[in-house]
């Protein structure tokens, strides 16, 4: 059935039409750039092009809304839709604030409509991959996640780096650390727009052993979208940007062995073994996603990253946020 609207066709939306059309939901397309409008006319000539948002909340056709438009209306454009009964998928960050995302967590609950959130990088096959080998054991211990998105990209006027690029990297370490967050800190600086930091570095403690540490700019001359996993017994590297060898893992560490002849000595070994590379089965993330949007409207099931699921990411990014302007640690 044709029911899916999305509003917001620009740099990323571009690829939400695409998927949705593949699938054959897509109903209406919605922006507010004219020129943008006759574009996806002459590409999509059997689809509903419309630049009023409202149109779309009465339009009955409508089950589900995809909202791609800046992060700073993600708020309003939620709550709109949700408010005249439309199910939503809404791009990352969710909202820019934990009160926000709150708010549309209980509007969605109160009127029965799925909100999901466009976490992308949770329905890659490579992620769910080191999901796998950190849950079977194999990396030992987990001591911390080590995690860089860099890149000369796309430069934002309503939210800094950290809003922008980090939701990625927070959500895929809260899903392989299945753990509460403890404390969290952050640094940031500007140096083009006042106010908005381009390059961020934030630090994640868990209540337990592990921690994390985030590195994302929007200045940088080569992109690199890494995350290190150091575990007690093996180490793993994800290279988003890798096209044979996204997953990499390592038999490397350093053991600690007692010192028999002195009391509470130990020694420091190193050990390098081998790396191996494990196959994965790659489709394209955001396929998976349009399709699990699809399949939560008809089957009313809580999607994977649901609004109430995806509460913890915003928690840490507000955090974060707030360590960089107030410079002190944040205890979550
Ligand atoms: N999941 C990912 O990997 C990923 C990647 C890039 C961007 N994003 C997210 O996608 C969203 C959009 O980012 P982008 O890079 O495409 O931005 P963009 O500026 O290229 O596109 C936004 C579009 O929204 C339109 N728009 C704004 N307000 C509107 C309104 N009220 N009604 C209709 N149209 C409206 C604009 O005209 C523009 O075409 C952001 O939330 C961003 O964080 C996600």
């Amino acid at each position: 059935m044709k029911n899916i609207a999305i509003i917001g066709c620009g740099y990323w939306g571009k690829n939400l039409v695409r998927n949705f059309y593949k699938l054959g939901v897509l109903n209406t397309v919605c922006d507010s750039d004219d020129n943008l409008l006759n574009k996806l006319k002459e590409n999509y000539p059997d689809i509903k092009c419309e630049k009023n948002f409202n149109k779309i909340l009465s339009d009955k056709n409508i089950a589900g809304v995809v909202i791609s438009t800046p992060a700073s209306s993600h708020y309003e454009l939620v709550k709109k839709s949700l408010e005249n009964g439309k199910n939503v998928l809404v791009e990352k960050p969710f909202t820019t604030s934990v009160k926000e995302a709150e708010e549309l967590v209980k509007l969605a609950k109160n009127k029965k409509l799925i909100l999901m959130v466009g976490f992308t990088f949770l329905y890659n096959a490579a992620v769910i991959k080191v999901k796998e080998i950190i849950d079977s054991g194999e990396l030992g211990d987990i001591y911390y996640v080590c995690s860089q998105r860099l890149n000369l990209g796309i430069v934002r006027k309503d939210v800094n780096a950290w809003w922008n690029l980090a939701p990625h990297d927070v959500s895929i370490i809260l899903y392989w650390i299945s753990q509460k967050v403890k404390f969290v800190s952050g640094f940031g600086i500007s140096f083009l727009q006042k106010g908005i930091e381009d390059v961020v570095t934030a630090n994640i403690k868990f209540d337990n052993l592990p921690a994390a540490f985030i590195h994302v700019s929007w200045l940088n001359p080569s992109k690199v979208r890494q995350m290190a996993v150091i575990g007690s017994k093996k180490m793993a590297i994800y290279d988003d940007v890798s096209t044979d060898r996204k997953v990499q893992v390592y038999d490397k560490g350093v053991d600690k062995f007692e010192d028999f002849n002195s009391f509470d000595q130990f020694q420091l070994i190193h050990r390098a073994g081998d790396v191996y590379v494990p196959k994965i089965d790659f489709k394209e993330p955001l396929e998976i996603e349009a399709k699990h949007f699809v399949d939560c409207i008809k089957n009313k099931k809580q999607p994977f990253t649901s609004g109430e699921k995806s509460l913890p990411v915003v928690n840490v990014l507000e955090g974060v946020e707030k360590s960089i302007k107030q410079g002190k640690t944040i205890n979550l």
